[in-house]
This record gives structure tokens, C-alpha cells and sequence, in this order.
């Protein structure tokens, strides 16, 4: 069965990267939750997507150029009237959040931008100290990335992010002992990239398929995991799925 994963939470709801989003999907019954993860100026592991705060908050500037204390005062709701003040998630507040339930969670590193030393490791043990390196998989876009937290814990499951259609992605995973490739959806469409994954024993977790349509498409596919920012529409679409089998 391919499991669905709420993006950013339930963001189509709730403020992105927020707890209040965390807390709706875990509520909606997902399988999931995939996250994003910048490195405050004094080190703490917080979630957010972009490496500014402009955007999601009600002040502005670089991720990296504030204290942790700093950030707790501005107000992450995305101007979403519904929830009128969403303070920033640390990594370890989601850790403990998931903790109790039998949720994946995909922390995606966004470290293309600014290389955030130190943060790999920091994720690591973060994990660690809640004993959840089971059901965490580590994704990100700067695979150099990946390839460091593979070299601190062999053990880790990683994932190599994509958005263009290269060729031969699936034997560079397995060449690096990454497990599962997260391409956007569209890459998918692809015959020749679900064959190479198959034949590579590589596992499909793809983003961000909001639309119903490509939804029931990617379900036919049989990827691993749907990644959404609806993920009670697309649990409902898959009970259809699975219904009409
Ligand atoms: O991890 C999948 C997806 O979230 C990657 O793109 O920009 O939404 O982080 P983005
Ligand atoms: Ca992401």
C-alpha cells in the first residue's frame, strides 16, 4: 500500500512547518509528516522551508543570522487568520510530538543554500536521543549532505531529492547505499525511471501531488509514498484505490 505523508504537515490547512500543522495531520490519521530543517545562528535545529523568514513570518531576515530566543517572539501563522500566533518548531519539539505514534518522518535537510556545518550531525543525534532512527528518513537536495550523515551513521536511511529528470538516478542511489529517491511527481511519468528504480531495489516517495488526478495516477504507480499538502483528500482517493482492486 502506498503510504501517504503530509507536506510541511497538513499545510493546505494549517500554517507549513508549524506544530499546529504536525498536530492536524497526525489527527487526519496520516502515515507521515516530511519536514524542513534550517540551523539557527546559535546552532538549534528548527523547522522551516526557506532560509529566510520573510515569507512564513511577520518579521524578516536570514534563519542563520538569529538566536533561537530571538525567533521564539515572531509569529510563523503565514498570515493564516485561522491560527493567530504559530511559534517556530524545533526539531526535537516534532521529535517528541512523533514520538508516541508509529509515524514515518522525512526531514528533509535544506542546506543547498548555506551549508549549515554541523547540522548533520546535530540531526543525527536529535534521533538518536528519541530512538526513532527507524522511522526517520533523512532527504535533501545537496547530496553531499547525504552522503555525510551516511558517512557519521551507516545505519541512517537517506533519501537523494530531485526535480529534473536525470538519467541513472536509481543505480547512483544504490551506489551511495541510499534507499529511496524523492523525485517531483512529474518525473515519474517516465516509464524508463519506475523500471530503474525496480530493478535497483530503490523505493519512490514523491512530492508535492496535491491534485486528485495526480494522486490516483501516482497511487497506480505504486510508489512507496505520496507526499501532499492534503493528505485527508488523498488518504480518501486511496481508499477508492484500494476499493476498486
Ligand atoms: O521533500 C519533498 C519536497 O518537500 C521538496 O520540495 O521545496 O517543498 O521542500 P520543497
Ligand atoms: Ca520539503
Amino acid at each position: 500500500m502506498t503510504y501517504i505523508w503530509a507536506h510541511r504537515g497538513a499545510s493546505a490547512y494549517a500554517p507549513e512547518n508549524t506544530m499546529e500543522a504536525f498536530k492536524l495531520a497526525i489527527k487526519q490519521g496520516v502515515d507521515g509528516i516530511e519536514l524542513d530543517v534550517q540551523l539557527t545562528k546559535d546552532g538549534v535545529v528548527v523547522v522551516i522551508h526557506d532560509e529566510t523568514i520573510d515569507r512564513v513570518s511577520d518579521n524578516k531576515g536570514f534563519v542563520k543570522d538569529y538566536d533561537y530566543q530571538q525567533l521564539i517572539n515572531f509569529n510563523f501563522n503565514n498570515n493564516n487568520q485561522d491560527y493567530p500566533f504559530c511559534k517556530i518548531p524545533t526539531l526535537e519539539e516534532v521529535l517528541q510530538l512523533i514520538k508516541p505514534t508509529k509515524l514515518t518522518l522525512n526531514i528533509e535537510l535544506k542546506n543547498s543554500v548555506f551549508e549549515y556545518t554541523g547540522m548533520e550531525q546535530k540531526v543525527l543525534e536529535l534521533v538518536k536521543k528519541y530512538e526513532m532512527e527507524d522511522r526517520v528518513i533523512y532527504s535533501s537536495f545537496n547530496h553531499y549532505s547525504i552522503v555525510k550523515i551516511l558517512k557519521l551513521d551507516p545505519s541512517a536511511i537517506c533519501a537523494f531529492l530531485h526535480s529534473d529528470k536525470v538519467i541513472g538516478m536509481a543505480t547512483y542511489a544504490k551506489s551511495y547505499n541510499v534507499k529511496y529517491l524523492h523525485p517531483a511527481y512529474y518525473v515519474l511519468l517516465d516509464q524508463n525511471y519506475l523500471k530503474e528504480a525496480s530493478e535497483n531495489n530503490i523505493l519512490i516517495n514523491t512530492w508535492t501531488v496535491n491534485d486528485p488526478i495526480y494522486i490516483y495516477e501516482a497511487l497506480k504507480t505504486k510508489v512507496n509514498a505520496i507526499i501532499t499538502d492534503y493528505p485527508d483528500k488523498a488518504m480518501l482517493i486511496r481508499d477508492d484505490f484500494l476499493k476498486e482492486k
